[in-house]
């Protein structure tokens, strides 16, 4: 591809920090003139924004890169130009560049460079940006123009923790938070362009903090200022970051949702070592006690794997007595996949797949049991809905409750309302409402 793209596509995997970084990548395009093609295989420039957090990522960005091209192919269309940006980029870059022969490689880091990036690839076919300059990428970026009722706004990224299975510290690079203004500024633009919920996003979310010492309470506490600002949540925590002034934020600010994604991953604490966790079963089951007893209608979500290299099945049990003793309101679940260059990846003592699926199975079923729980005590209650979308039957619209479960309800209210709505059923995933 040498003549410069005019519509653009961007495809994200993975987290919610890529479907932000990918908005951004949107905004950027559009800021320069290019406009949004209805689809993938209609775009003249498709950025494949990638995750690398598990399994096969890199197989299956080369299997994206092959469709992509087949179906250019198949419609009689130039060959579009493709971005590969996101973790695998920057993990993998060169290597993709090589095999792959793709116009661009970005690094979440340097994705404010892409009009850059596809200027040098239109004129000499090939450009790469996986440097790591720290933060620099936010103050290049276009202001928010457009959102939905409810946003995603990158407060900090990167991590310093170092869990030895895991490659964010590797591809997100060093914990750095952005400053207060910027993201005060950030978060009147949503508001401004509609948006009622804004979920505040890192690696390491509660670890944000500016010089002044302001740490995440504090910027909670500037945003609940915000008119008509509705929601505030944040996403994903460290327990060794889950600090009292945060504790205190579930008590004292209303626009605070009550719900805490807190990953422990296991409930072993010779696994918790081995995975550098650094707390215990204890310290976490402690926190958790001070939440609650902040906020005791909190719903409480957490991440685990299974299989980690060593794992026998008395230390899987302990992570089965943990999920009893918590009671998640909802939870992600995985198998250990070794990633490379992490030092997970060299240890002994790889658990078997099918002991793996085991595993996994029985502790999805105690997590589904106990969302299920959770849910059902919710029948009979009235609660706030925010209502996000609409569903698929006539009239039917969907929203969350405050605790992040979806609501299906038939309703005239419009997309960004927030109305009151009483629980009349839960199904497995989602709850049933009619507006009270
Ligand atoms: N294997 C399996 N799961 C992983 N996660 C991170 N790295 C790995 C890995 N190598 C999971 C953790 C983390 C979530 C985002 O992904 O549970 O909290
Ligand atoms: Fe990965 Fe651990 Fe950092 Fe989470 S805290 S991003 S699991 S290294």
């Amino acid at each position: 591809m040498t003549s410069t793209p005019k519509t653009y596509h961007v495809k994200s995997f993975g987290c919610q920090m890529n479907v932000y970084d990918g908005e951004r990548m949107a905004e950027l395009m559009a800021a320069q003139g290019m406009t949004a093609a209805a689809d993938a295989d209609s775009a003249d420039l498709i950025v494949l924004n990638t995750c690398h957090i598990r399994e096969k990522a890199t197989e299956k960005v080369y299997s994206d890169i092959g469709r992509v091209r087949k179906n250019a192919r198949l419609a009689d269309r130039a060959a579009p130009m493709i971005a590969v940006a996101g973790c695998v980029a920057q993990a993998e870059g060169e290597e993709i560049a090589h095999r792959a022969k793709v116009d661009i490689v970005v690094g979440p880091q340097a994705y404010h460079n892409l009009p850059d990036l596809v200027a040098q690839a239109s004129a000499q076919g090939r450009a790469t940006d996986t440097d790591m300059p720290a933060i620099a990428k936010f103050g290049a970026l276009p202001a928010r123009r457009k959102t939905g009722p409810t946003a995603f706004l990158t407060v900090q990224e990167g991590c310093d923790k170092f869990c030895t299975y895991c490659v964010v510290p590797y591809t997100r690079g060093a914990e750095v938070s952005r400053p207060f203004a910027a993201i005060v500024d950030e978060a009147k633009s949503l508001v401004d362009a509609g948006a009622r919920e804004i979920t505040l996003l890192g690696q390491n979310v509660n670890a944000w903090d500016d010089d002044a010492g302001t740490g995440l309470h504090g910027l909670i506490a500037a945003l609940d200022k915000i008119p008509g600002l509705a929601r505030i949540r944040y996403t994903t925590s460290h327990p060794n970051d889950m600090k009292e002034g945060l504790i205190r934020a579930h008590a004292e600010v209303e626009k605070l949702m009550p719900f805490l994604h807190l990953p422990v991953q296991a409930g072993n604490d010779r696994i918790l070592k081995a995975m550098n966790r650094s707390h215990s079963r204890d310290s976490y089951l402690r926190i958790l006690d001070r939440v609650r007893a902040a906020r005791p209608d909190i719903a409480l979500s957490g991440d685990f794997i299974v299989g980690f290299p060593g794992e026998t099945e008395a230390e899987f049990r302990d992570t089965l007595s943990l999920v009893d003793a918590v009671g998640y309101a909802q939870c992600f679940s995985f198998k250990y996949s070794p990633r490379p260059g992490t030092p997970a990846a060299e240890m002994d003592g790889a658990v078997p797949e099918e002991v793996m699926d085991d595993r996994l199975q029985r502790l999805q079923a105690a997590l589904n049991r106990d969302q299920a729980a959770f849910n059902a005590a919710s029948v009979g209650k009235t609660c706030p809905v925010l209502i996000e979308r609409k569903g698929k039957l006539p009239g039917q619209m969907l929203g969350k409750s405050p605790w992040l479960q979806s609501v299906h309800l038939t309703t005239d209210a419009a997309i960004g309302d927030l109305i009151d709505v009483e629980i009349v059923r839960a199904d497995p995933n989602s709850l049933a409402g009619v507006a009270a």
